[in-house]
């Protein structure tokens, strides 16, 4: 019996592969400018990190999390988003004690029992960021720097930077509250989970993804108009440094993001090229999330941007770059001799980083030159007996169909090697 991948799982593979490495190696290149260094957690972390970080009553937590209990009878689920493993990990390998402030980035798949649609999977990938050891708002731009000038080199367009603040635990005291009252005048119509989440944690029943649940929260208040002194002063100078660095943004005041973390900067880069899923990159401060998984406190900031919504974007804008294999030739043969001589050039051009490729199976020649062909050869050469005793052979190219003679020991040299 045949049987397919997970429903929201992809396969990837030929050219979706190479795009994808231009993607993650432009990212490596971005990070790297920043001074940020990689970070590779595990798959899969205690069930308990994420209750504890994300937050017990988000939807990512409630309702979307992978999880399994191991032969010992630990909980575990597949990494759902990647800030709270990196702050584990900071905090378990001690990279506080590295020159502060730090920054790790990450590529890796995240997990969420999500329904899905285009630009929503079960399994994505992020790009993510996390700076630790600032409060300072030129560490917020600076984050967001990162993902502009990732996106920016990627050659996306049409791209807004929607900015806000819901202010500190002391403002999210009286900003819930306010919240509360609006909602309890709502009760009734709104879904079960968000009148459990009303008093819970209120903020969670904005991210409600049910329809009638957003049509009630609609009008409701926003944390901007409850931050504290302080918290606007952070958010007016981060708005001053998005100036200097000459990043366009528009203050969304409805933006609370769907994970508990956040504290002050909230943002999201969102696209119109992406429908209905149409944030391509969120992320935020968080300055109690080190301290709540046994830290000292810290401040913290970063972000998360989706792969898969960012290659739909760059599809839909025309940006994907025309990806090459690289194959320079093509070496067939006819006889025995000819194909030991076909597997002495390739293994000298390989070793010399030239892409060769050889069928040296016994085929006849109409079919190796049709592998050639679809394989993506642009060159061909082709080696038997005659070719042998003259030490000569044609060389074609697979685009044009023209070729010319060659001498077999001048191969290297047609490749820039002596
Ligand atoms: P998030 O908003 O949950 O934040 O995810 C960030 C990005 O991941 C989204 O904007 C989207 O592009 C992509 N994404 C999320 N869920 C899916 C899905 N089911 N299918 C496809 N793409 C998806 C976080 O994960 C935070 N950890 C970001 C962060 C880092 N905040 C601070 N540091």
């Amino acid at each position: 019996m045949a049987i397919t991948r997970p429903k929201g799982t992809k396969d990837i593979f030929g050219n979706q592969a190479a795009l994808w490495r231009y993607i993650e190696n432009m990212a490596h290149e971005t990070a790297a400018v920043f001074g940020a260094t990689e970070i590779r957690t595990p798959t899969f972390e205690r069930i308990e990190l994420f209750r504890q970080s994300v937050g017990e009553t988000t939807d990512i937590v409630q309702k979307e999390m992978y999880s399994f209990t191991d032969q010992g009878g630990r909980e575990y689920v597949l990494r759902p988003e990647g800030t709270a493993g990196t702050v584990r990990a900071y905090l378990e390998n001690r990279l506080q004690d590295l020159a502060m402030p730090v920054k790790l980035y990450y590529i890796c798949p995240n997990f969420r029992a999500e329904r899905p649609q285009e630009g929503r999977y079960r399994e994505f990938h992020q790009f993510g960021a996390e700076y630790f050891g600032s409060y300072h708002p030129t560490a917020d731009a600076e984050m967001i720097s990162l993902a502009y000038l990732f996106l920016s080199k990627l050659g996306v367009d049409d791209l807004t930077l929607r900015l806000n603040s819901i202010g500190d635990a002391d403002c999210r005291q009286r900003y819930n509250d306010a919240l509360l009252t609006f909602l309890r005048a709502k009760e009734e119509k709104l879904c079960t989970l968000c009148r459990d989440r009303m008093t819970k944690n209120p903020m969670r029943v904005l991210d409600c993804k049910n329809e009638d649940c957003q049509a009630q929260t609609k009008d409701a208040p926003v944390p901007l108009d409850y931050i504290s002194e302080e918290a606007m002063e952070h958010f007016t100078g981060l708005q001053k440094n998005l100036e200097i660095l000459g990043i366009p943004f528009q203050i969304d005041k409805t933006i609370v993001r769907g994970l508990d973390y956040y504290t002050r900067t909230v943002f999201e880069f969102t696209s119109v090229d992406l429908g209905s899923q149409a944030t391509v990159c969120g992320g935020g401060r968080y300055d109690r999330l080190v301290e709540k998984n046994g830290g000292q406190p810290t401040g913290a900031v970063g972000f998360g941007l989706g792969l898969e919504r960012l290659l739909l974007i760059l599809r839909n804008q025309n940006k994907l770059p025309e990806v090459d294999d690289g194959i320079e030739l093509f070496i067939g043969h006819m006889g025995e001799a000819g194909a030991e001589k076909a597997l002495r050039i390739a293994d000298y051009l390989r070793k010399h980083g030239i892409v060769a490729i050889t069928d040296l199976g016994g085929r006849n020649v109409k079919a190796q030159m049709k592998y050639a062909h679809k394989a993506g050869a642009k060159l061909a050469i082709i080696i038997g007996d005659s070719e042998l005793e003259s030490g000569k052979a044609m060389i074609k190219s697979m685009s044009t169909g023209k070729e010319h003679e060659i001498h077999l020991e001048a191969i290297p040299n047609y490749f820039g090697l002596h």
